[in-house]
């Protein structure tokens, strides 16, 4: 089920814009994941030493986050070996996204990334890889990787769920997004396709893995109560300006954002039905759009809603582009950088991430 989705993926290059400067939010994330990362590798190396140690890193996107993935993976299994007085392993890293994503822009940083590796390691020992393709499918040969990680991407969908549904569809007229007034049935759709496609991840990977091998996935989640998601917002502010007549109906008719956070029941169904993988852990970081923003002073809320707002633009500006031009989506992001700094003088901005530790049952 290998579809190319031309318009998922996030802004390239280094630019003011980019993902790869605008993706400071999501570095957080994958710091406060790192325990549990260290937890799955000292658990697959009590059961296995490989000599040549296959790490795939899924949705690695642009920039230096999937760097930092690899430095932490090579530092915890020279930690492991070291306590479990064992030789450390050759790496080979697999880098992955989507064929639109930019590949280049992080093969650029590689010559340095290798020569900081020289400075402690030896460079011989790790070799990266990129491999492009849906993660909804399989991307590897069977039994031939160790540890599967995937930060901040399964919350994507492999396609608007609502294609295909025109009576769904006529139900969130105006809308891109689930909103508070969304009917149930538009709710659920999106669920059924997250199901599908978090099915067909699990059983790919299941499949790839060698036994007892092992994945660590981060993705947003719905944890408890009702958060403000970035999709919603764009959806209203889409809405808004419908009404002002500044888009035409018909472009916002087939347009979606195919993301879903799903609840940790939902998650662990899917886990559950999987019977040839284990669900080891999974814990919920609640954490505020701002967290890691130390921008103090008079003017710091606007600097922060300036940054979080670059971080949605990085993110959702490729996919809003297949349907508007420049000038509404610059219209977009001014008026959701104000959204925020109303949300922010009033309450909390705040997401659930699901950390979870998987493994393939031996
Ligand atoms: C927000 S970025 C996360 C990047 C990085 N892992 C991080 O944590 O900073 C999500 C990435 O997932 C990728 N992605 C979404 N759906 C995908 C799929 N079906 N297969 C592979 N990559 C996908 C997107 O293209 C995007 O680059």
């Amino acid at each position: 089920m290998e579809r190319d989705q031309p318009f998922l993926h996030m802004n390239g290059g280094k630019g003011e814009m980019s993902y790869a400067n605008n993706s400071s939010i999501q570095r957080q994330m994958m710091l406060k994941a790192k325990f549990i990362l260290e937890e799955t590798i000292t658990r697959l190396y009590r059961d296995s030493s490989p000599t040549c140690m296959k790490v795939a890193d899924l949705g690695c996107s642009v920039g230096s986050n999937t760097l930092l993935v690899i430095s932490n993976i090579i530092n915890i299994v020279h930690t492991t070996c070291t306590l479990l007085n064992r030789d450390p392993p050759t790496f080979q890293f697999y880098l992955n996204d989507l064929f639109g994503n930019d590949f280049n822009t992080t093969i650029k940083l590689l010559p340095d990334f290798y020569t900081k590796l020289l400075q402690y390691k030896e460079h011989d020992s790790c070799f990266i890889n990129v491999t492009p393709g849906s993660f909804y499918g399989r991307l590897f040969p069977s039994n031939s990787i160790n540890l599967f990680h995937s930060s901040n991407g399964l919350h994507w969908l492999s396609q608007d769920p609502l294609l295909g549904c025109k009576d769904v569809a006529s139900l969130n007229k105006g809308h891109c997004h689930i909103v508070s007034t969304s009917p149930p049935e538009v709710h659920k759709t999106y669920l059924k396709q997250y199901q599908q496609d978090f099915k067909l991840f699990l059983k790919s990977r299941s499949e790839e893995l060698v036994p007892g091998g092992a994945m660590v996935l981060m993705h947003l989640g719905y944890h408890e109560t009702p958060r403000r998601t970035s999709w919603e917002i764009v959806s209203l502010i889409l809405n808004d300006m419908l009404l002002e007549g500044l888009i035409e109906e018909a472009k916002l008719e087939w347009f979606n954002i195919p993301v879903y956070e799903p609840t940790v029941e939902e998650v662990k169904n899917v886990i559950e039905e999987e019977e040839s993988v284990f669900l080891e852990r999974l814990e919920v970081v609640i954490s505020g759009w701002d967290e890691g923003l130390n921008i103090e002073g008079g003017d710091g809320e606007n600097v922060r809603a300036e940054i979080i707002s670059k971080h949605a633009r990085a993110a959702l500006e490729p996919l809003l582009s297949e349907k508007f031009d420049a000038e509404v989506i610059n219209e977009v992001f001014v008026r959701f950088q104000n959204k925020i700094l109303q949300i922010m003088k009033v309450g909390k901005l705040e997401s659930a991430t699901f950390i979870m530790s998987i493994t393939k049952k031996a």
